[in-house]
């Protein structure tokens, strides 16, 4: 049967570093406190890059990997939660930088989670006959979202990118499984632009990351086992069977805590986010380009991707790579 294969992968990380100290001067923290609490060392923050250069990079990189033409590309799915515009959306400022013209494209909102919804997205319509090519990117500027004065949240996001092209194959995606709870949602959130119309009588607000860390944290470590659990079972998988578990890296305990939920070994979940600190969508696809180009993947290798984060939204993918 027709499924999902990936065949390229691509990443781009914003020049400039923030170290903990570095935050520890504007908040009241320390590098300890950080590295102890989360396996974050430091983060990139963009500066002069955007949110669509990111991406567009990361792209033009699977592709190229892929050998596959820019005009040969038939969706991109970008997700994000902090895009350039609230329209056009990015997936199009993308096509235009790479000079995807065939390609019809639209972002994925879904946090932490998005860039397996779009990858599992991707694999509907190339299961259903539809697309045959698509990119599937995250890409996240959280730095711009974040209060600075919270040194519960700001010190734990930075900016990145990643992106993978995938085609139609005979083996690839095994099975995909998505989870939300609206009644959480209130757990993690960043309120858009607040409405100021002329009968409001005042100016609209800009909205901030705000998060409940320890609700998220149980939320994590009790929801991404379980789904990881149902993905197996339901595609007759054994958890020996996994090569790597890549996981959202929002913080390294929740990844320990997993893997001894799981009672899988920790050596199976690799990990970056100590350079990186949490990407958000651009989490996963950052990690797995890392890992390809280390050539820690083999064919046949079996991996499972698993995101979580705001909506709450929670989802995983089993690929054969
Ligand atoms: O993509 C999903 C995104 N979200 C997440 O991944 C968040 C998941 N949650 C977490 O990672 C953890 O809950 C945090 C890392 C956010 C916090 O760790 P924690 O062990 O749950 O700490 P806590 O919130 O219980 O705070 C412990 C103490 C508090 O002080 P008191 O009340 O004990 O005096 C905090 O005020 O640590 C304090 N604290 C800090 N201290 C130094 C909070 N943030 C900081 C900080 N530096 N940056």
């Amino acid at each position: 049967m027709m499924t999902t294969r990936i065949v390229g992968t691509g990443a781009y990380v914003p020049e400039q570093i923030a170290t903990n100290d570095d935050l520890a001067r504007i908040v009241e923290t320390n590098d300890e406190w950080i590295r102890s609490r989360t396996g974050i060392g430091e983060r990139r923050i963009a500066t002069t890059e955007t949110n669509s250069y990111m991406a567009a990079q990361a792209a033009k990189q699977a592709l190229d990997q892929a050998g596959i033409a820019p005009e040969d590309v038939d969706l991109i799915l970008l997700a994000t939660s902090s895009p350039d515009y609230c329209f056009p959306n990015g997936a199009c400022e993308i096509q235009e930088q790479i000079g995807a013209v065939n390609a019809a494209g639209y972002d994925i909102s879904a946090a932490c989670t998005g860039f397996v919804f779009a990858l599992n997205t991707a694999h509907a319509f190339i299961q259903a006959g539809i697309y045959r090519t698509a990119l599937v990117i995250g890409s996240d500027v959280l730095s711009k979202l974040l209060d600075w004065t919270d040194r519960g949240t700001c010190v734990l996001f930075g900016d990145g990118a990643g992106a993978v092209v995938v085609q139609a194959a005979d083996r690839g995606v095994i099975g995909v499984k998505m989870h939300s709870d609206g009644t959480k949602g209130g757990v993690l959130t960043c309120g858009a632009r607040t409405n100021g119309n002329f009968l409001l009588g005042k100016k609209p607000e800009l909205g901030y990351m705000t998060m409940d860390g320890q609700e998220v944290f149980k939320f994590a470590v009790k929801k991404v086992p379980e789904i990881i659990k149902e993905l197996l079972e339901e595609n007759r998988t054994s958890l020996e069977e996994i090569r790597y578990f890549v996981l959202h890296q929002a913080n390294y305990r929740i990844i320990e805590s997993v893997a001894k939920r799981l009672k899988a070994d920790i050596s199976k979940f690799p990990a970056n986010m100590e350079h990186y600190g949490n990407t958000s969508g651009g989490s996963i696809p950052l990690l797995l380009d890392e890992m390809n180009r280390k050539g820690m993947l083999a064919p046949g290798d079996k991996i499972v991707l698993s995101g979580f984060g705001a909506g709450l939204t929670w989802g995983a993918t089993l690929v054969e790579w």
